[in-house]
Formats: C-alpha cells, sequence, structure tokens
C-alpha cells in the first residue's frame, strides 16, 4: 500500500544550518517570524510546527557563540501564541526531562493541548551537562548514564498526571449546584527513584488526553526509550542506507513492548535547496554551504573536533598538523556535536586524507564534512525523491529545517507540496482536528 508522507516544518533559529548573513533573513525572535513559517506550514497542511530547544547559550573559548543564531524564547509561550493564529497544525515543544519537573511540564503541555484544541507534541530530550544545569542550580546532579531513568520516570509520571482525570469530571450542574462530578478528580501520588510527589493535577483532561511524544536520541538507550514511550522520533538518519538502517532497527524495537509498527512514526530531520533545474538547485546549494560554513565557522567547527585555539590557523589553508586534544571538551560548551567525537584523532585523520585527496582547504573540508543538503533539486526532483524515500521505509516523513528564517519553507508550500498532493502522497485537506489524529496514531 502506498504511504502517506508526514510533513513538519523547524523553526530554523539556533541551528548551525541557519544561515543570519543572508539579506533574506529576518529575526528569530520577532513574533511575526513564528507566525510566518506556522501560516505557511499549516497552509501547506503540514502536520506540525516544531521548535527545538536550547537552555543555555553556547561558548566557545569563553565568548558567546554568535557565529550561529544566538538567542531562543521561551517554548511554551511561542506555541500558545502560535495556537492563536492557526487552527489545524500541531504544536510541538522539545522539553528537557533533565532540568524541569513533571508536575510543571505536565500542566504547560495539557494547557497547551487545551488552547490549541488537541495540538500539542512533546519533543522530549535528555541533555544533562553540567554547563546548562548551571543556569539552574543543578550542575552536574545528573549522572550522563542516568540520563535515560531520569527520562522514563519523568514521562511515567507526566502520564500519570494526564490520566489523573479522565475526562467528564466537571458538570457544573446549576440546579444541583455541583461543579465536580467527581471528587477524586487530578488524584495522584508517584513515588519514585528521581520523583516524589503527590497532590491534585490541576488541568482538567485535554483534548488528546495526552501530548504526541517524540524522541530525538539516538543511542541505543535512546531508541530503546522511543520504542518503548514514543509516538515518534526525530532522527538525523535521513538518506536512504541509513535511513532504512534506523528505521527497521528502531521499528524492530516496538513489538518486545506490545506495539504496533504504525505507533511510532520516523521522521528524520532535513535540509533542502529548491531551483528551477536540478543544475540551478546545485549551484545555489554551493553559495548556502559557504554561507553556511564562513571562514570563522570553520575555524570554531575545527576547534571543537581538536579541542584546541585555532584562531591563528587561514582557512583557506591546510588542516593543523598536531593533533586534537583527547578527552573532556574545554573549548566548546553546551553543543550536542562536541560530545559525538569519541575518537577526534581517528577523525582528524579522515579529514586529512578528504583533503589530500581532494586537495581541500580546512574551510573546503568543513563544508564537505558537515554535510551537504539533505534534497536539492527542481520542485519534481525533491518531490520524487521524498516519496521514494517514504515507500522504501527510510522514514515515514521529514522534519524539514529550512535556512532561512522565515521564509525559508515558502517555495517548498508553493512548488513541492502541490507535486506530492498530485502524487497522491500527501493530504490537501486536514480530515482530522489533532495532532494524534494528523500523524495517524491512536487516542492518547
Ligand atoms: C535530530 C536531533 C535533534 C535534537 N534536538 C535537541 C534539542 O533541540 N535540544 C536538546 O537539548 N537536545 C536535542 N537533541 C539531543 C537528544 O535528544 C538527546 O537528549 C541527547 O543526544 C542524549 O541522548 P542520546 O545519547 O540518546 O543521543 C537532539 C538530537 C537529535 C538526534
Amino acid at each position: 500500500m502506498t504511504k502517506q508522507v508526514h510533513l513538519a516544518a523547524h523553526f530554523p533559529g539556533v541551528n548551525n544550518t541557519t544561515v543570519w548573513s543572508d539579506p533574506a533573513a529576518g529575526s528569530h525572535i520577532e513574533f511575526e517570524s513564528f507566525v510566518r513559517l506556522a501560516q505557511t506550514a499549516e497552509r501547506a497542511k503540514f502536520d506540525f510546527f516544531f521548535l527545538a530547544e536550547g537552555l543555555r547559550l553556547r561558548e566557545q573559548g569563553g565568548r558567546i557563540y554568535d557565529l550561529d543564531v544566538v538567542g531562543r524564547p521561551d517554548t511554551f509561550t511561542v506555541l500558545a501564541a502560535l495556537a492563536a493564529v492557526t487552527d489545524r497544525l500541531g504544536l510541538t515543544g522539545t522539553i528537557n526531562s533533565t532540568f524541569n519537573e513533571p508536575y510543571e511540564v505536565a500542566r504547560q503541555f495539557a494547557s497547551l493541548d487545551h488552547l490549541s484544541a488537541g495540538r500539542a507534541g512533546w519533543n522530549v530530550v535528555t541533555s544533562w551537562d553540567a554547563f546548562t544545569g548551571e543556569n539552574f542550580r543543578r550542575a552536574g546532579f545528573l549522572p550522563e548514564s542516568e540520563r535515560y531513568s531520569r527520562a522514563k520516570e519523568f514521562l511515567a509520571t507526566a502520564a500519570e498526571l494526564f490520566d489523573s482525570w479522565r475526562g467528564g469530571e466537571i458538570v457544573a450542574d446549576q440546579d444541583s449546584g455541583v461543579f465536580l462530578g467527581d471528587a477524586s478528580a487530578g488524584t495522584f501520588r508517584h513515588h519514585g527513584e528521581q520523583f516524589d510527589i503527590s497532590g491534585r493535577f490541576n488541568v482538567p483532561r485535554s483534548p488528546q488526553g495526552r501530548p504526541v511524544i517524540l524522541q530525538a536520541g539516538d543511542s541505543d538507550e535512546g531508541r530503546e526509550f522511543a520504542a518503548a514511550t514514543a509516538d515518534a522520533i526525530f532522527s538525523r538518519h535521513g538518506t536512504l542506507e541509513a535511513g532504512q538502517a534506523f528505521y527497521a532497527d528502531v521499528k524492530g524495537r516496538l513489538a518486545k513492548y506490545g506495539r504496533r509498527h504504525d505507533q511510532l512514526v520516523v521522521l528524520p530531520a532535513a535540509t533542502f535547496v529548491l531551483g528551477d533545474t536540478d543544475a540551478d538547485a546545485q549551484e545555489k546549494a554551493a553559495v548556502v554551504r559557504r554561507q553556511q560554513v564562513s571562514g570563522a565557522t570553520a575555524i570554531k567547527f575545527a576547534e571543537q573536533l581538536w579541542n584546541r585555539d585555532l584562531s591563528g590557523y587561514d582557512p583557506d589553508g591546510p588542516l593543523p598538523s598536531v593533533d586534537p586534544i583527547v578527552g573532556e571538551s574545554t573549548i566548546s560548551k553546551g553543543r550536542a556535536s562536541v560530545r559525538m567525537n569519541r575518537d577526534p584523532v581517528a577523525v582528524a585523520n579522515q579529514w586529512r586524507a578528504l583533503a589530500a585527496e581532494k586537495k581541500l582547504s580546512l574551510r573546503e573540508v568543513v563544508v564537505e564534512v558537515t554535510g551537504r543538503q539533505n534534497f536539492i533539486g527542481s520542485a519534481e526532483t525533491i518531490a520524487e525523491q521524498i516519496d521514494t524515500l517514504v515507500q522504501a521505509d527510510a522514514s515515514d516523513g521529514f522534519i524539514l529545517v529550512p535556512h532561512i528564517t522565515p521564509g525559508g519553507l515558502d517555495e517548498f508550500a508553493d512548488r513541492v507540496v502541490p507535486l506530492l498532493q498530485e502524487r497522491g502522497v500527501f493530504r490537501t485537506e486536514y480530515e482530522g482536528t489533532t495532532l494524534r489524529e494528523h500523524l495517524g496514531l491512536d487516542r492518547g
């Protein structure tokens, strides 16, 4: 059977792919920018709007990292405001399970679900680093090895809170003077390793019951957590081969939790450059890559791998001949990718081999290794590629990450979406009203 494609719009704020230096780039703080992207996504019948999260400004070499966009307004405030200017679009926010508390987060999501009439989604992330924790008087309080124990208990506790109201408790009967039909409504008691709380949850059952749960961790534990509890996964594996391997892996984990294949929607992040022809798009993509990786960005990116000050190097010259410093990163703070360089010397050697083989400068190497856009081509080419990847079980759709705020989705909405609709793989109208319905999920 032909699968339907799911599409979401990632707000291109703090992100190494976001180009703020382009004349077309606008504010990523003003409400109008959020409205523009959300309304474009809704006009194109996307499943949801997506906000990433960062709880502390990134630093490098002791200074704020302003080669990328800096600054991020609060997720719930933005999504609640967007609820008022959209009607069907899902509203999904990334909220961390390490530095928050279940009562507060459950209350915020239940409220968002009410305000949006059932469109709330929660991307549960587990970033745990001590640098971020300093913002919360909680530096280093949770070892990395416990990030998913806390996340699991956080989510289970939030579910107890959501389910403490079953719906129908409020009768507000004027004749009898009875407001609450069930005196036990909202009662909860949770005693666990991470949380020990009891009381009354103060938000009655929301339209979706529970928000749609997304998960983005990529470790074995993260994938297991997703298979056990998530409705959707935000992944980095957007190509055919890597996508198929990831898809088979996570879907293969569902059965042991008694879950069906269609209860977990796999959505890789995807960047794109659209042109009038494929050749035009290739040319544009090369320009965008150089905007994304300026000379200064290339040096900073190399510093993250080398874990050394490389400010004396020429980005248009060769790679440093010294080796990276192995061990705890001292140069860059608050950035997930730094933690992933488990063997920096080996990676540096791969970069050197690449530079030698293709005769590349430091900047050109960084352009290569930080990855080209997932989709480059005419509208026809991109529509075909998306459909092919979804039908080949490399994904169930994509979370699109435009490189320009806020107009970066406009062309995609106008030119690619109609072609997906013509192919019969993307909705022409919303059939349901809730995010769960858009994603084809069971009721929460
Ligand atoms: C595609 C993707 C997007 C992510 N976005 C965020 C984010 O916006 N904020 C955040 O704190 N962590 C984010 N993360 C980090 C993970 O969700 C996760 O919490 C962290 O990597 C540790 O889990 P892991 O070891 O299982 O990967 C993202 C990860 C992936 C793969």
